[in-house]
């Protein structure tokens, strides 16, 4: 600790040893082409992922990934273009990335989309009582919530059926955390108006969590939920800038949006330290008001 000479020379508290490696991990990030997802392929990428899927239905996926690629010297990322909702889609990114490259045991299901709207309207004139559209609900729940959840179990089941076939059992924890799940949650699983569906599939998702952290650390697999604020990315850039300055920014403690990599790195915390479990709220001091 202390220097011969009266200097003091200070030695870190502790190592790297207790994060998980990486470099051994294959990881799933669903809405990796754009914002948070993006942020989090990157984050993956600096800390060392083997390899990572980046999953999108937009075209612009591929181009990304060769971009990535470029900036971070090596191929990790591997593009996949389709529809989270489709369970086929799904597999086939799973059997692809295991043949490829071994077992996926990272999973950051972050592909999603807002359809706001007032749970119930009146038309002043005529008196009806004009209720949200079912088919706009069931989509935002099936993109929001049942895929995050397909994609994590789908992660379970790679590393469930890897340790079967290697002659294992129960995990024991002297083999180190095998896996991790981050869903994304929101602010808005507090409640928010005008986000009946959205807040529905984000509340959802710590059921889901708070179920699999339990069943799945059988197999060594851990999984947290994740509560972004406002982000600054196409989903909320879309609300205009206006609308931000004037509703978003002033209840904000940090009077600005969170940028995705402030996300990124709080969800690579959150794969690599095995101490956390649960909930984390990056939320730039705001909440949701009645
Ligand atoms: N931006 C925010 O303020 C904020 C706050 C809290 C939570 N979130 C959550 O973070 C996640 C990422 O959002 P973002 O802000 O980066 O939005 P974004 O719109 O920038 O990115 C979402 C990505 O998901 C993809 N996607 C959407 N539906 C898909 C589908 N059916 N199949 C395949 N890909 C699909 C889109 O193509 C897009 O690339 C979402 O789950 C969102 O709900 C965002």
């Amino acid at each position: 600790m202390g220097g011969g000479n009266g200097t003091m020379t200070v030695e870190p508290f502790f190592g790297t040893e207790h994060l998980m490696d990486l470099s051994t991990k294959v990881a799933v990030v669903t809405g990796g082409a754009r914002g948070i997802g993006h942020a989090t392929c990157y984050a993956l990428a600096r800390n060392g992922i083997k390899a990572v899927a980046v999953v999108d239905q937009l075209e612009g996926v591929t181009a990304f990934t060769n971009q990535a690629n470029e900036d971070c010297g090596r191929s990790v990322m591997i593009p996949f273009r389709g529809d989270v909702t489709d369970a086929n889609f799904r597999r086939h990114v799973f059997a692809e990335m295991g043949n490829l490259y071994g077992p996926v045991s990272i999973c950051v299901p972050a592909a999603g989309f807002t359809k706001d709207r007032l749970a119930v309207k009146i038309d002043k004139e005529s008196g009806e009582a004009d209720i949200y559209p079912q088919e706009d609900f069931d989509r935002v729940l099936a993109v929001d919530l049942t895929a995050p959840i397909y994609w994590a179990m789908e992660t379970v089941a790679s590393v469930a059926r890897d340790r079967h076939g290697r002659g294992l059992g129960r995990w024991e924890p002297a083999e180190r955390v095998q896996g991790a799940v981050v869903f994304i949650g929101s602010v808005s699983s507090a409640g928010n108006k005008g986000q009946v569906s959205y807040a529905s599939a984000k509340a959802g998702l710590e059921g889901a969590q708070a179920t699999l952290a339990a069943e799945a650390i059988f197999y060594g697999v851990r999984s947290a939920v994740i509560h972004p604020g406002f982000t600054d990315t196409a989903m909320v850039q879309s609300l205009g800038e206006d609308y931000v300055s004037k509703n978003i920014l002033p209840q904000t403690q940090l009077r600005r949006l969170i940028k995705p990599e402030e996300i990124a790195d709080a969800i690579c915390f959150l794969i690599r330290n095995s101490a956390v479990s649960g909930q984390l709220w990056v939320d730039a001091g705001w909440h949701p008001k009645g």
